[in-house]
This record gives structure tokens, sequence and C-alpha cells, in this order.
């Protein structure tokens, strides 16, 4: 756990404007700055970057968030590693991060050696006729190539040496997984007469390589080792090429190869990206839901294909929600995704992508497989088997779903098969209609209030005491108490507010903080008026309270219910309190 005070302190050293003006050209306009929305697509600007409130907010789609969560949202990092993202470029030091300490320059140096190798690779590349034949063999364009970064390593024992010179012997270049050192000492290229493939992370630096042979050869693909830069089990190749176009089709195509990325995006599909010939594995999967809701795991129709896609069923069922959607796709068996597009053309992929198998179907396939259901005993078995994989399903509607499709197989009810399986019917809601007492306050008033006081937070000092009584215990009632702490704590600012939305824990709350941050800056109303304004969203919000309480004694009157003498009482006092409140209001 990274303490609330440090992420106030990155952020106080953060600067939203600059960090988001590396990604997307900002332009001044009034008080804030505007682009077109990096996160979905538009032609004009309706982004827009507030310095005082150090929070972006688009009118578009509603996108909006600190400069953590831009980081989050815009290169797909966690939480955390934004955190240490900026931390970084601030100069602070991440607190009790039980991660071994990672030695920034040597990291540094690791990046320049990987950024000098692909230089050195691009341009020999130019000057090999036969790489180029390979490539344009392939079907490739000098642009696809370009885009993806593709190079060549000379047929050479020590070709990065005429680029690192006297750095060939650094301890970098063995580090990088560029060089080799054999029991002699003597270091040679790893990667010799090899079509080079730069990994990209999420922020696009080059961590790691992926060298094919020309031709025929043994071993076919040779990738970078595990480096401090570089771990298998993290990075997707060709998710950094691949955002916008995830972004604006909504959906990311998981294949098996670096050439069916190319492939696909030479072919106009660029949503796809690849693992690095490992499984996929949860941290892969969380990348991908990162960027989109609907990822589709494209493998080859062959038996390998099918273990890879039952190994990325078992990653993704403890991460799927009901508006998430996975799907595989199975091409035929003489077909991988490159070959298939170049045959088939891009519609047909499309057409297989949109047909793909539903998560749901292919776990009943699965289940299935090897047996035969007209036997008792297979159709144990088979439930015995979904024993492994429907309780891991972490979307509840979804689990319902296959319980059902797995009870008509086996012919049981499906209350039969969740027993069978472990897993316990969900409560019944309650349906029992809610007294609804002083403890649920009205949102709308609730949220006036809050909005004028973070723009104004000098009036928190003006709110009458009962305010918080008044608010009840949604959301809305532990913002006014964080508001309220912070002013009595170190006095209040806007920028305050902003670190206040990273540090809260509870999601409505930072809902609801969202939107008090997105309201716009319109010009600051007089402090008189502001107060004037103040008192008038306290008394709407009593009158909310009134009409709410007078409600419910209503529908329990009409339903029947016993009301108690004093319940009676409020019938008549409550709607007199209100007039009463109603006439003050017109008094001012
Ligand atoms: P092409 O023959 O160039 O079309 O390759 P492909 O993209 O069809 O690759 P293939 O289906 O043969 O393999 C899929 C992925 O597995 C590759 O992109 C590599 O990441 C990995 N892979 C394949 N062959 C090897 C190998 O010999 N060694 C290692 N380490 N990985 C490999
Ligand atoms: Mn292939």
């Amino acid at each position: 756990m990274i303490p609330e005070s440090f992420i106030q302190d990155v952020l106080a050293r953060t600067d939203i404007v600059s960090l988001i003006e590396r990604y997307v050209p900002l332009k001044k306009s009034g008080a804030n700055y505007m682009a077109c929305c990096p996160f979905h697509n538009e032609k004009s600007a309706s982004f827009s970057v507030s310095p005082t409130k150090q929070f972006y907010h688009c009118f578009g789609c509603g996108a909006h968030g600190t400069a953590i969560g831009f980081l989050m949202e815009y290169s797909g990092m966690s939480f955390l590693e934004a955190i240490k993202d900026l931390a970084q470029q601030a100069g602070l030091k991440v607190p009790e991060d039980d991660a071994p300490p990672v030695d920034r320059s040597q990291i540094s140096s690791l990046l320049d050696a990987m950024g000098r190798a692909t230089r050195f690779y691009r341009e020999q590349l130019k000057q090999s006729p036969k790489a180029i034949e390979y490539l344009k063999q392939r079907g490739l364009t000098g642009e696809i190539a370009a885009r993806f970064g593709i190079g060549y390593a000379p047929d050479d024992w020590q070709g990065l040496h005429t680029v690192f010179a006297n750095d060939y012997d650094s301890l970098a270049l063995l580090e990088a997984g560029l060089v080799i050192q054999n029991d002699t000492g003597r270091r040679y290229d790893r990667f010799r007469d090899r079509v080079m493939f730069p990994i990209l992370d999420q922020r696009g630096n080059i961590v790691g390589f992926g060298g094919r042979v020309i031709g025929q050869g043994e071993p076919k693909y040779l990738n970078s080792p595990e480096t401090p830069l570089f771990e298998k089990g993290r990075e997707l190749y060709g998710l950094f090429q691949a955002r916008q176009a995830i972004r604006e089709s909504g959906v990311v195509v998981v294949v098996e190869g670096y050439m069916d990325v190319v492939a696909l995006a030479q072919y106009g599909f660029g949503s796809a990206v690849a693992t690095l010939g490992t499984a996929t594995t949860a941290t892969h999967i969380q990348k991908l839901f990162r960027q989109s809701e609907k990822v589709v795991f494209c493998f080859d129709g062959d038996n390998a294909g099918r273990k890879a896609a039952r190994r990325a069923l078992e990653s993704c069922l403890d991460q799927l929600a009901d508006d998430r959607e996975v799907r595989f796709l199975f091409l035929p068996p003489e077909h991988d995704p490159d070959s298939f597009v170049r045959e088939q053309g891009l519609e047909a992929f499309h057409r297989a992508i949109h047909d793909a198998l539903p998560l749901s179907e292919f776990l009943l396939r699965e289940l299935r497989s090897g047996l035969n259901l007209a036997t008792a005993e297979d159709r144990a078995k088979l439930v015995h088997e979904a024993k492994a994989l429907i309780p891991k399903i972490s979307a509840p509607v979804l689990q319902l779903q296959t319980i059902r499709m797995v009870a008509q197989d086996v012919d049981m009810s499906p209350d039969e098969v969740s027993q069978a399986l472990g897993i316990r019917a969900p409560a019944h809601s309650k349906t029992a209609p809610r007294y609804a007492g002083r403890r649920t306050a009205p949102a709308g008033p609730l949220r006036q209030l809050l909005r004028l006081l973070s723009s104004q937070p000098i009036l928190i000092g003006a709110l009458p005491a009962d305010t918080l009584h008044l608010a009840g215990d949604g959301p809305e009632a532990g913002i006014l108490q964080v508001f309220l702490d912070a002013h009595e704590n170190n006095g209040f600012s806007a920028s305050t507010v902003t670190a206040l939305f990273e540090a809260c824990q509870d999601e409505a709350q930072k809902n609801v903080l969202g939107e008090l941050l997105q309201a716009s800056d319109e010009g600051r109303a007089e402090e008189k008026a502001a107060k004037e304004e103040l008192d008038g969203h306290i008394t709407n919000l009593r009158i909310a309270l009134i009409d709410h309480e007078l409600a419910a004694l209503h529908q329990r009157d009409r339903q029947g219910g016993q009301l108690s003498t004093d319940e009676k009482r409020l019938l008549v006092t409550l709607p007199a309190q209100k007039q009463a409140l109603r006439a003050g209001q017109k008094i001012r």
C-alpha cells in the first residue's frame, strides 16, 4: 500500500498539463487546455485539461481523472505503475516498495543500449537486399516495417561492435541480452542474420527483441532473455502500436505470433497483439482488459492452439465481469492469422472475429469433450470437471448462465449443479420497502452543495452544524466528511480535491468526486452570492429530505403498515416545516 500522503506529494509535484502534452498536443483555451480526445474518436476538441484543478475531462465521452488516471487510461498502466512513473519523473522515491529496489541508472543504460541497437538493426535492414526481399516476399511494405521498427541483425558475430565500439564490453549490453559471453570471456552478438522485431512496453520503450531466421533454420524465433527491462509474462507484442485501433474498434485480438500481428496490421487490422511465445498470464489479461472490454483470443487451429486457448480460458475466469466479453476464435487447422488474412482478406477476418465462440460456449465445449453424456458417469464427470472452472468465474450473471448450460447438459436443476459446484445461490435481494429515515439523503441537492464547496472551499467554514447529519450515509456524505476533515486539518484547496480523488478508496465516492471535479470553472461568484447559494443548497437539501421522508411514510400508510403516533404526527408537521423552509427561501 502506498501512503495517501505520498500520492498527494506526487500529484502536488506533477503538472497534468505538461504530462498530457507529452502525449497529446494541447491548445490553450481560456483557463483550460483543449485537444481532440485521445480516448474516443472525434473531429473537434472536447477534451479539456484544467491546470487549476489538475484534472482532465472529456465532454464527449466523459473520460476524466487526474494525472494518475490519465497514465492508466492512456498507457494502460496499473495504479501502482502510474504512481511510480510520476514519482520517478518528480524525483520522488516510492516508500515501502517491497520489490527489490530498481536501479534507475541501470535501467536507463539498458534502455539506451536497446535504442542504439534498434537504430543499428533498422539501418542494417536498408543495406540488406536479402532481408528486404524476405519481408517483401512475406507481403510487408516499408511503411509497416517502419511502424513496427523492424530491422535486420547482420550475419556477423560482433555486428553490434560497429555501433557500440568501446561500449561493446560494457555490462549494459550483456544485461540487455544483446550480447552473450562464453566461458572464455569472449563476447558475441546474440542475434545474427535475423529479422528483428523490437518489443515495446506500454510506454513505448524497447525492452526486448524477437529475431526470426530468414527462411528455414532453428530456432525459428530467438527472443531476448528475461532482463531487468523485459518480462515475457507481462509484455504483449504490438500493444503499443495497437492502442489507438483498439480504442476505436472496442476490441483487442490476441494472436500467437509476431508475424500475425504485423501481417494483420498490414491488411488493415490494427488491434492485434501477441503473447511472446508464452502462455497467456493473468497480467496479460489485466493489461488487455485495461485497454478494452472485449478480448478475442485467436489461436491456430492445431492442437497446440487449443491447449493455448484452454490456458487463456483458465487465466481469465477470475477477471471476468458481466460487462466484459471474451471470445475464442479457432482458425481452420491449415491457417494462422497471417496466412488467413492474406488468403481470405480483411473482411473475412472481421467476420471470423465477429463470429468467434463466446467464452461460455468454449468452456462448455471443453467440458463436454471426450464425454458421452448418455451415461450418468460421464454426466457426473462433466460436473466434476466444471468444478475447476465455473466457481472461478467472477462475473455473477455469466456464472449463473454457465451453470444453467451445464444443468441442461447433465439433466439436473441449476440449483443442484450450483450445489455440486459448491457455489451458494446469491442471497435474495431485499425487496421489502426500506424505511427511508434520516439516513438516506437525496443525492441531487447534496451534490450541488458539494460542487459549490469544491470550487469555493472557504464556504466549508460556513456550513451549519447539522450538515453532515443531513447528508445521510451515501457516497456524498463520505465526501462531505472528507471535505470537513481536510478543512479542519490543513485548510483546503482545489488541488487537494484532486489529491483526495486519488486517495479515495471508495469507488462510489470516487465517482462522485470525479463528477465534481469535471464541473466547469465558470466564473466564481462573489463571496456574498456564494454564501446565498450555499444557504439555498442547504435549504433544498432539507426540503428534499422532508419529501423523501414523507413519501416513505405515505407509502407505508397506504400499504397498511401501522404508523406510530409519532409518525402520524410527522405527517402533519413535516409539510408545515417544508412550507416554512420555502417561505424562508422566498424572503431571501
Ligand atoms: P512465421 O513462420 O514467421 O509465420 O511465424 P509465426 O508467427 O507463424 O510463428 P509460429 O506460429 O511458428 O510461432 C508463434 C510464436 O511462438 C512466435 O511468434 C514466437 O513468439 C514463438 N516461437 C515460434 N518458434 C519459436 C522458437 O523456435 N523459439 C522460441 N523461443 N519461440 C518461438
Ligand atoms: Mn505464421
